[in-house]
């Protein structure tokens, strides 16, 4: 009979230990079907393509690496706050589901100086499809704006700058790269904004979103500072899925 408790502390322990091995996971590899660059005169070509094949492959999620599926891309929040005139605007975007980024993206030339663990590349996308949630209060080109409902945010031809700023760290004597910072630059050709049940009210509500689309761009302008951020944010969490399991050297072949 005081056997058990021995046999309980036993099982607990081995328990624990199984967590803690989970946790200090071993470094993982790419997935085989990823192409892998040399660091050679070639580099920034090749990871190009490399890049390309990759983000395709990724798009329905990966359960070593811990990536959900990308199309559409879940975003829970997304929170502008633009204080300068002409806008004065407060939005929230919840429940967001970004739909045709990741299908519609083509990585076209990158720049990296990896010793400072820089990488730069540019992108362009055919199509943002942002719909979600909103709550927006504030002023428009000095009119007041409130309303909460559907909104629809979509991005044509959208040019992006990203820029990935990393830093080296060791794991069990193994170099790894995590990104500090994810920086994006958004240039759309068009933007497309619908935001259902402005001033609860359908006439102005019909009235004001014509208005926004015929000046989509000064308005685009005053939020794209806080759509960049928060793309940034996410794009920065899921690329040290990778970078933070994945060494350097499993990455970027030497
Ligand atoms: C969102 O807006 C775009 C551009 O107007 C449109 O093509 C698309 O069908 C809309 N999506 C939804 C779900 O309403």
């Amino acid at each position: 009979m005081s056997k058990q408790p021995t046999v309980i502390l036993l099982l607990l322990i081995a328990a624990v230990a199984q967590e803690t091995a989970k946790c200090v996971t071993a470094a993982q590899d790419l997935p085989d079907n990823f192409p892998k660059c040399k660091r050679d005169e070639n580099f920034d070509k090749c990871l190009v393509d490399a890049v390309n094949q990759a983000i395709q492959l990724l798009k329905s999620g990966n359960k070593e690496l811990g990536i959900p599926p990308l199309e559409p891309l879940t975003v829970k929040k997304l929170v502008i706050d633009a204080g300068n005139a002409p806008i004065n605007l407060r939005q929230a975007l919840k429940n967001v589901k970004v739909h045709d980024m990741i299908s519609t993206s083509k990585i076209q030339r990158y720049r990296t100086d990896l010793d400072k663990h820089l990488i730069i590349c540019d992108s362009k996308t055919d199509r943002i499809e942002m719909i979600g949630d909103y709550e927006m209060s504030g002023r428009i080109l000095l009119l007041p704006i409130t309303g909460h409902g559907k909104a629809n945010i979509t991005l044509v031809n959208t040019k992006i700058e990203h820029r990935l700023i990393g830093e080296p760290f060791e794991k069990d004597g193994v170099k790894y790269m995590r990104l500090k910072e994810y920086r994006v630059a958004m240039d759309p050709k068009r933007v497309y904004l619908h935001f259902e049940n402005l001033f609860n009210d359908k006439t102005l509500s019909e009235g004001m979103n014509r208005f926004l689309n015929e000046n989509w761009e000064t308005v685009f302008n005053e939020l794209k500072v806080g759509y960049s951020k928060s793309f940034g944010l996410v794009f920065r969490e899921l690329s040290n899925k990778i970078f933070e399991k994945v060494p350097f050297d499993n990455i970027f072949l030497s």
